[in-house]
């Protein structure tokens, strides 16, 4: 991710579709959007990518390394207009990328049990269950439960193959 990307992502990440399945749901100003830039892209923990098909960027992926040992946590979302199947391609660079780039040992992620899509794409691409957090995520008005999500280095590539067969 460039500064140029700042205001496509912001768009996105304040579309309905990405921002009900974030923890902050507040509609982001470009001054804050960009503050969260400075911060994250001079972080040699944080890896802020743009993932794109045909040279079109259809989607964020975030990637931050806590501490050493190669274990991350990532991010992601689709461009809400982004063609159907736009989520299994972006996992696949992601985790290529984490896993052959960056050597990672293990990723993990969390997402509201509500979203099931999101649920859905980590359990094809091969993550494992690993936990269930009960009422983890207060949205405001109700409490919401929240799904861990992990996949190690070498279980990447027989998941890789199953995704692509
Ligand atoms: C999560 C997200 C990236 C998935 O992108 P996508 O382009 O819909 O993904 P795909 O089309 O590749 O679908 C991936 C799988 O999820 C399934 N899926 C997609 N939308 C779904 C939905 N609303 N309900 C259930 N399953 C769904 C697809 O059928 C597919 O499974 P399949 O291969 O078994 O058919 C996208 O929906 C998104 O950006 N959501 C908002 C932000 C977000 O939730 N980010 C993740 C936070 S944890």
């Amino acid at each position: 991710m460039e500064e140029f990307d700042l205001d496509c992502v912001l768009q996105w990440r304040n579309s309905e579709h990405v921002r009900r399945y974030m923890y902050t749901r507040h509609q982001i100003q470009a001054d804050e959007h960009r503050a969260w830039f400075s911060r994250k892209s001079i972080d040699p923990a944080w890896h802020l990518l743009i993932f794109e098909q045909d040279r079109v960027p259809q989607g964020y992926v975030s990637i931050h390394v806590a501490g050493p040992g190669g274990v991350a946590e990532w991010g992601f979302y689709a461009a809400p207009d982004a063609p159907k199947g736009a989520g299994k391609a972006l996992g696949i660079d992601a985790l290529d990328h984490c896993f052959s780039t960056l050597r990672l040992q293990r990723v993990w992620g969390q997402c509201l049990a509500s979203n099931l899509a999101s649920v859905r794409l980590h359990e094809r691409m091969g993550f494992s269950r690993e936990g269930e957090l009960r009422n983890h995520h207060f949205n405001g008005q109700t409490y919401e439960n929240v799904f861990w999500f992990g996949i190690l280095a070498y279980e990447w590539p027989q998941a890789r193959t199953r995704l692509l067969t």
